[in-house]
């Protein structure tokens, strides 16, 4: 599993300019040990001769030959790598399209899906366009690239396709040494929660998302197969994370436990409100004479139901605190059941709340160890390593 030897591109090619390099990047995935199936658009046989990718030792698939062939293929494959990726093909990505062999394999196709696309910088600036990419990377899809530099209708920006180098490393990066949570299923919630009190107001706290969003970037970079439970934040999913969009805390509580068979590890980093207004009133509540009282009732602990149940997965915690933090954190620990929590203090300058940077301290059963300020990203990585430490071995390969 330390490289793309032996594993099974698909190589979907579809109709712009730069299918010219297909031929050099399947030189490139055969030289790193990979088979190459390319499966070519109807237009993409305009830029690229078939011969030229047979020579360098991809088998082409014919889309004529369609019969069971796509489900064939999909099976097959190790990954689909569409390179170049047009603004039509990601719009009929995005829309669940079946037209030809590449769409409908794409569609009938477990393995992971990486576009590389290509287009003029207007194109993939369009609205339409960054629709279609929004909404492909909330699916998991894969991008590498666009780059920006000048385009061959003659403008410059964003859009030409990454060289068959970067994809190719691309490609190893993900096979690479980074697949240690190979198929493990994890579950990580993130951002603040929202509660109504009336259709126009609500409770809900200054959590960015950003951390949650970072570990869950972090595990898909190990291979882990990621669901990102996100409350309302700004943040696009990370690239290979399947993201579902939730609001209340009773509706997080819900997805994760329709998640729950297989889950092997869970990371709870939301920020969930602990309490919800008893009553959401379905009109807008109007102001009176003197003070307003509003009864809160407590939201379940996601986290520590988790950390319940029978069989559990390796369950994470974060703790925000203001005061007494390895205490408070430490109480956490036992009292919900957590193997490790990750506890950071708030009201610190320049980290914590919507801060690009944290200073966290890890606390499990035997050990507190406090570590330097870094980028989330940086600690993101941190703390998936201190995971992988931990995870009960037949839990990841
Ligand atoms: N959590 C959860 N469900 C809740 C509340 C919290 O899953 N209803 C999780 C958070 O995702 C985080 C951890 O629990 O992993 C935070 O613990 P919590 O006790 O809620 O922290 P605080 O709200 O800060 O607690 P307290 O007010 O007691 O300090």
């Amino acid at each position: 599993m330390a490289s793309p030897r032996g594993r099974r591109v698909v190589l979907g090619i579809t109709g712009g300019i730069a299918a010219y390099k297909a031929p050099e990047l399947v030189r490139q995935l055969r030289a790193a040990g990979a088979e190459v199936r390319a499966v070519l658009s109807q237009s993409a046989a305009r830029f690229v001769a078939v011969g030229a990718l047979t020579a360098v030792g991809a088998e082409v698939v014919d889309d004529e030959e369609m019969g069971m062939l796509h489900i064939d293929l999909a099976r097959w494959a190790d990954i689909v790598l569409i390179a170049p990726a047009t603004a039509h093909l990601l719009a009929r990505l995005a829309i669940g399209a079946a037209d030809d062999l590449l769409t409908t394999l794409c569609l009938a196709t477990e393995a992971p899906i990486c576009l590389a696309p290509a287009m003029n910088r207007v194109m993939w600036e369009h609205p339409a366009t960054r629709a279609n990419h929004t909404q492909l990377l909330e699916r998991g899809v894969l991008f590498v690239g666009p780059d920006e530099g000048p385009q061959a209708c003659g403008e410059n920006g964003p859009g030409r396709m990454s060289q068959p180098a970067e994809i190719a490393a691309f490609l190893e990066h993900l096979w690479g040494e980074e697949g240690r949570l190979r198929g493990v299923r994890a579950v990580v919630t993130a951002g603040p929660t929202y509660e109504a009190l009336d259709p126009a107001r609500g409770l809900t706290n200054r959590s960015s998302g950003k951390m949650g969003y970072a570990v869950a970037a972090a595990l898909a970079e190990q291979g882990a197969q990621v669901l990102l439970v996100s409350g309302p934040t700004g943040l696009t999913a990370p690239p290979g994370v399947r993201r579902v969009l939730v609001t209340s805390a009773i509706e997080m509580r819900e997805v994760v436990l329709a998640h729950r068979d297989g889950m092997r590890l869970f990371v709870g980093a939301a920020a969930v409100a602990d309490y919800r207004p008893e009553t959401v009133s379905a009109q807008k509540l109007k102001k009176q004479a003197g003070t307003l009282t509003i009864t809160f009732v407590r939201n379940p602990d996601i986290v520590a139901e988790v950390a319940s149940w029978t069989p559990r997965p390796f369950t994470v915690g974060f703790a925000a605190e203001t005061e007494e933090l390895e205490r408070h954190a430490r109480t956490k620990l036992e009292k919900k059941g957590l193997d490790l929590v990750i506890a950071n203090p708030i009201g610190e300058p320049g980290a914590g709340f919507g801060e690009d940077h944290n200073r966290v301290t890890l606390i499990d059963k035997d050990r507190t160890v406090a570590w330097t300020a870094a980028p989330k990203t940086e600690i993101a990585r941190q703390i998936v390593m201190e995971i992988i430490k931990r995870l009960p071995r037949d839990t990841h390969a």
